[in-house]
């Protein structure tokens, strides 16, 4: 039987209203964007981050890039500080399968982490920290410490700088840390690399799925 609809009730393509695209899927994680009904509803809930973790950042889709051709290890323990939405973690969850935990010190993006990791389909601890408040005993808990876009201030690269020398006082952990070359990232690799002649900045540039381009910290 052919079904005959009213040529009335088509919209003409032209005027037809199309769902905005709410998420993207890069590096295999999904990524959620603001339009998103989940997004949008925590937002309505009042989770209103307040240092920067209101979105992801693209700096880590430069370490996924680097740890896509230096994979860690299966089911590495990996620490992501500064993790905002928490994606480089669960990156390393879904390629890697990696025990990850994000600390930040802003507890509205707590929300955010569990729904990116509900929507990935795997499990990524979240804990409120400040960098400062990681003592070298919690670090060594970890294998890889993980950072993208967290050394935006002179007071943060100062913290970070300090965490990644606590992290290498009882534990074996490297770091990697990844900014797009603002200066306090800049002087505090400088200082890093000059009193560690192991560690390597290492320049990245991406086409794809965004233009981006950074440093890496890269500190064994
Ligand atoms: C620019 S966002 C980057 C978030 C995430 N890394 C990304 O790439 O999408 C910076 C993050 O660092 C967190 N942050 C700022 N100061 C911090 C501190 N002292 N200790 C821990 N996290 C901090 C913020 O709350 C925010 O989530």
């Amino acid at each position: 039987m052919v079904i005959r609809y009213p040529l009335a009730t088509l919209a003409h393509p032209a005027t037809m209203v199309m769902p905005a695209q709410t998420y993207r899927q890069a590096f295999g994680v999904k990524i959620l964007n603001s339009a998103h009904p989940d997004i949008r509803r925590l937002k309505r809930e009042g989770h209103d981050a307040a240092i920067h973790g209101n979105k992801f950042w693209n700096s880590s889709f430069l370490v996924m890039k680097y740890l896509k051709a230096n994979p860690p290890q299966q089911g590495a323990r990996i620490l992501e500080i500064g993790c905002g939405w928490g994606l480089l973690g669960i990156f390393c969850a879904k390629q890697f399968g990696a025990i990850v935990t994000g600390i930040d010190a802003d507890p509205a993006v707590g929300p955010y982490l569990d729904l990116h990791a509900k929507v990935n389909g795997v499990s990524m601890t979240f804990e409120k920290k400040t960098f400062s408040q990681l003592t070298a005993k919690h670090l060594a808990e970890f294998d890889l410490i993980l950072g993208a876009d967290i050394c935006f201030w002179d007071e943060l690269a100062n913290d970070v700088y300090r965490l990644m020398k606590r992290a290498k006082k009882l534990g074996q952990a490297h770091s990697i840390i990844a900014d797009p070359c603002r200066p306090p990232f800049n002087q505090m690799a400088e200082r890093v690399l000059a009193e560690n002649s192991d560690a390597r900045l290492l320049r990245r540039r991406l086409s794809s799925p965004v233009r981006a381009s950074g440093d890496l910290l890269w500190v064994p």
